[in-house]
């Protein structure tokens, strides 16, 4: 059982101050029924905690689905470039939220923020096997060949040895789907340069057992919804 007050603080949103104006002005809801002590303890695992009838998420951990728009890196900071994390608000920056692995500056597509690093951890390990999938776009059109090389596992260019891959064609070939289930420098794009097909644009749309929110648009983001943090925790420790 935890303190309303410090579920709410360790949110990032609200000072203990406020959440004490918060409590005192009947704003704040557990299970439906107004708090009336910022003390009062709840079980943060089954509780529904409301401020101003928005459900606020009190896990310890926050999980950010975010459509990654071209032109930012993937990082918490930079000292010349704009990074994924400014499209946050400044309440979940200040909570630390780092981005699950990296999509080049030009890539797109879903990219997670959390600040549990155990789950990244997981998500990240190759021997965890968690597939990603990537649509590309490249010149020229990928073909049965090229399926079958990187279903066999590409040697680059460099002597670094690629897991085994997936690639299916999408319509003429000059668009396909790759999964990997790891992810090295700028992989998706030097195994298809490898086969002769270099990239023009890259998307991704899949990670483990999340998929892009179609209703995301560049630069948007959400919370994950219970059952997404509920399949991320089927990859191993409860989240
Ligand atoms: N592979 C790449 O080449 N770039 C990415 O951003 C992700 C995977």
């Amino acid at each position: 059982m935890d303190r309303i007050d410090k579920l709410l603080c360790a949110t990032g949103r609200w000072s203990r101050r406020e959440i004490k104006d918060l409590v005192r002005q009947g704003r704040v809801l557990a299970d439906g029924r107004a708090v009336r002590r910022p003390e009062e303890k709840v079980d943060p695992s089954a509780v529904s905690l409301v401020v101003d009838g928005e459900r606020v998420d009190c896990s310890p951990c926050v999980y950010v689905m975010l459509h990654k728009p071209a032109g930012l890196l993937s990082a918490t900071e930079d000292r010349s470039q704009p990074t994924v994390v400014e499209l946050l608000p400044e309440d979940l920056r200040r909570r630390g939220l780092f981005p699950v692995g990296r999509l080049d500056k030009d890539t797109t597509g879903l990219l997670l923020l959390t600040d549990d690093g155990d789950l990244a951890h997981r998500l990240l390990s190759p021997r965890k096997h968690v597939d990603k999938v990537y649509l590309a776009r490249v010149e020229g059109r990928v073909d049965r060949s090229d399926v079958e090389a990187l279903r066999a596992g590409l040697v680059l260019g460099d002597g670094t040895v690629c897991l085994p891959a997936g690639l299916e064609p999408v319509g003429d070939g000059s668009s396909c789907l790759v999964t990997l289930r790891e992810g090295k420098y700028h992989q998706v794009k030097r195994m298809l340069a490898a086969r002769g097909k270099p990239v023009a644009a890259l998307h991704r749309l899949r990670m483990g057992p999340l998929t892009l929110d179609e209703g995301l648009k560049p630069g948007e983001w959400r919370f994950l919804t219970d059952r997404e943090r509920a399949e991320l925790a089927g990859l191993g420790d409860t989240i």
